[in-house]
């Protein structure tokens, strides 16, 4: 992994508190940047906080549901008056629920994962920009998919928010660039963490196609989109927004 000093610097990480979005923390973490860890799961983010702590580092776990517009508004502004600012920002977190026939999904369904996915994202840019635009810097990476690229049998509504993640990156870029600020976004292949394994388990995935569909025949390590979630939040991406950058052993290039 690429080594960043974000001494000084402030992250904030939604879905911080399992998969590429706790790897992202560690890694911001040990860049020297202070971390708030945000998630649904507020005790695991508040345990990691404390690990992190304990070791010497600068970390705060907020337990927020990103779909409730307050309570994100809430976490940053705890955020903002812990640490002093907000630098860098890695919206994260995400559901995916088993695929259906799009002639059969409900209703409920539909709302439940634009909630998340979209409406998470759009409450997280709203917030984060707030507090950058007064800073005049700042760098947000939001967690798109492959699922934002191409399609996928029995996924619409997934992908759908994925395809609009990338929609709320590319216009917020637009308008915050003269600002100073970068908004980009990551398109995941398939990475080993608990949503994966839940797939897996749950008969969703089916691991010898899914290795099978990956040019480079493995799965990816959450460790993988931190190292690209840092670079695109660091300096060394200076002259990089509004880009959807596949991260994804070259499923997208197929
Ligand atoms: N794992 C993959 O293969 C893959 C591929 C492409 C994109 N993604 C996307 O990457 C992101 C992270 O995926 P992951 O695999 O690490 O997931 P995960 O399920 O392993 O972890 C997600 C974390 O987000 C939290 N979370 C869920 N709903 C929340 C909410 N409403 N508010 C706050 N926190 C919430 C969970 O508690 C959990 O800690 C998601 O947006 C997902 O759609 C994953």
């Amino acid at each position: 992994m690429p080594t960043y000093d974000f001494t000084g610097r402030v992250a904030f990480v939604t879905g911080g508190s399992a998969g590429m979005g706790a790897a992202t923390v560690r890694a911001f973490a040990e860049a020297g940047a202070a971390v708030a860890i945000v998630d649904l799961d507020g005790d695991t983010a508040q345990r990691h906080a404390r690990q992190l702590n304990d070791a010497g580092h600068r970390a705060l776990g907020i337990g927020c549901d990103v779909s409730d517009e307050q309570q994100l508004q809430n976490a940053v502004a705890r955020t903002v008056q812990t640490f002093g600012g907000l630098d860098m920002a890695f919206n994260n977190a995400g559901i995916m629920l088993p695929p259906v026939d799009t002639a059969e999904e409900s209703a409920e369904a539909f709302d439940t994962i634009v909630a998340v996915n979209l409406r998470g994202v759009w409450a997280s840019m709203k917030h984060e920009l707030a507090q950058m635009r007064e800073q005049g810097s700042g760098a947000i990476v939001n967690c798109s998919s492959l699922g934002g690229l191409v399609g996928g049998s029995g996924r619409a509504t997934y992908h759908a928010t994925k395809h609009g993640v990338l929609g709320q990156t590319k216009s917020a870029a637009l308008q915050y660039g003269p600002l100073g600020i970068r908004v980009n976004a990551v398109c995941p292949g398939t990475i080993d963490t608990p949503m994966v394994a839940r797939m897996t388990a749950g008969g969703e995935l089916d691991p010898e196609a899914a290795l099978a569909a990956i040019p480079m025949g493995r799965l990816g390590r959450p460790e993988e989109i931190a190292a690209a979630v840092l670079w695109l939040a660091s300096d060394a991406a200076s002259y990089v927004t509004g880009v959807a950058l596949p991260v994804d052993a070259g499923y997208t290039a197929q």
